[in-house]
Parts: C-alpha cells; structure tokens; sequence
C-alpha cells in the first residue's frame, strides 16, 4: 500500500460512512489513489463498490468522513460540484449513450456544452479518441446500430473526450456478451498503461492481474484486503477473499 500514501495522491477517501436508512453501506472507508494508479475493487453483491464509485463522484452523498480529489474536498452543491463532476469520468455496467445522436455526437456534446470547445475542435478530438477505442468507422451511426462493446468503447471514448483526471468504470463489461469483453478490457489495458488514473470494479481476473497496481477486496461495506493482484489472487488473507475467490475461480 506504500505507493498509495505517497504526496501524489489524487484520490483521498478518509473515515466514510454512508447508511441507507439503517443498512450501513460503507464502513469507515479510508484509502487513496495515487496518480496513475489502477486499483481494482472486487467483493460479492452488495458489498458497497458501486456506493463508493458513485461517492467518489457525488452521486452519493456520505454521511461522514471526507473524500478529496486532487487536494479539493467534494463540495456538497453548487458550481463546484459540476467541475467535479467534469474531472471525474464515470462508465457504468450500461452505456447510457444519448439515443438520438450519433456516437460522434456522443462524444462532443460534453466537451462543447461543458468545457466551451468549438464543434471544429471538439469534432476533430472526438474522431481521434473513436479511433483510438477502434470506432472511428462508427461515428456517424446511432449507438444503437452498434454492438455491446462497441457501444461501451463509445462510452469510454465519451469519457476522456472530457481529459478527466480520473475514470470510475463500474463493472464496465458485465452488460456484454463473452465475445465483446476482451474488445472493451483492450481499450481499458491501453489506457492503464497510457498513466491513466483508474478504479475498477469488476471481477475479469486477466484485466486486474495485467493492468492493476493494487486490488480492494470489499465485503459487507468493508475494505476487508488491499494487496498486489497477483498477492491477492495467489494468497489472500482472509477467509473471505479466501471464500469469495473459491467461488468466482470456478465459474
Ligand atoms: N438507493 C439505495 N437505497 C437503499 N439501499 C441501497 C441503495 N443502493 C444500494 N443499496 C444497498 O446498499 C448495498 C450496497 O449496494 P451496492 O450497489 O453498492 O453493492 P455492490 O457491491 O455494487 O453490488 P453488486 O456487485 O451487486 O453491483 C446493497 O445492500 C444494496 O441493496
Ligand atoms: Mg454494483
């Protein structure tokens, strides 16, 4: 964990706690994200990873304790919230692409409406990121002529269009269909190694093992083990992790 509590940390999460009436979702969460980082959240159903995604990004409130980005605390309401809200990318398990435009629409509508890019400029950035994520060709279709992993790559490419600091993607190919997963985990690879800041939620193993500096195993609103992939996969501590690895290894 030492690379985490460096000076470069980008996200701070410190003593959170969050209860859905009397559910108690998120346990005194205290950990941070360096810059660059690729932390993979992984633990059963209803554990709080997707709470604490959508905390990190306020679409959550939290109860107590404090969640900084980038030195700044996550401000309650106001401007601040949306320029949060624009430094963090979110990609959740469905696209949520805008139906009525076109994937290149998709992704310059945030850049022209949110960070004042002319069309032109917005344009010629949407196309190289659609290249990148391997889309280009779609651009001008409707999301839904395209495939699942297509769709989810749009999405990503909606994503940096924005140059976020950081990306939440929560279980971002468990929507899709076996053969368009490694299509979407590719992209995400690229990015992990391109420096991008990055926490996870999923359970692709090969993804966390290539691309991940460190995985969070959460149990019942807990951060119950944090270690390297390849310690956490090889050698987990608890009997939970131990449980709940027993469980996913042998789908
Ligand atoms: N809006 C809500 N109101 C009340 N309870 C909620 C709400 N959202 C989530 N919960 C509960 O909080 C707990 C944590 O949910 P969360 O979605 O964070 O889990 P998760 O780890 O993402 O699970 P999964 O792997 O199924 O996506 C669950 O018990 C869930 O039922
Ligand atoms: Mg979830």
């Amino acid at each position: 964990m030492a690379q985490a509590h460096g000076s470069d940390s980008l996200v701070v999460i410190d003593h959170v706690n969050k209860h859905y009436g009397e559910l108690h979702v998120l346990k005194d969460i205290t950990t941070t994200v360096a810059r660059g980082e690729v932390v993979v959240v992984i633990g059963p159903s209803g554990s709080g990873k997707s709470t604490l995604c959508r905390a990190i990004n306020r679409l959550e409130t939290i109860d107590d304790g404090t969640i900084t980005i980038d030195g700044v605390q996550l401000p309650e309401e106001g401007p601040g919230l949306a320029k949060l809200r624009a430094d963090v990318g979110m990609v959740f398990q469905s696209f949520n692409l805008f139906a009525h435009k076109t994937v290149l629409e998709n992704v310059t509508l945030g850049p022209i409406k949110v960070r004042g890019l002319s069309k032109k400029d917005a344009d010629a950035r949407g196309m190289k990121l659609l290249n990148r994520v391997g889309v280009g060709n779609q651009a001008q279709k409707m999301p839904s002529q395209l495939s699942g992993g297509q769709q989810q790559r749009v999405a990503i490419a909606r994503t940096l269009a924005m140059e976020p600091k950081l990306i939440l993607l929560d279980e971002p190919t468990s929507a899709l269909d076996p053969e368009m997963i490694n299509e979407v985990l590719d992209v995400m690879v690229d990015l992990a190694k391109d420096g991008m800041t990055m926490l996870v939620v999923t359970h692709e193993m090969g993804f966390a093992r290539k691309a991940a500096n460190r995985v969070l195993f959460m149990a019942e609103g807990s951060i119950v083990e944090e270690a390297a992939p390849e310690q956490f996969f090889t050698n987990p501590q608890t009997p939970r992790a131990k449980d709940f690895l027993s469980k996913i290894l042998t789908h």
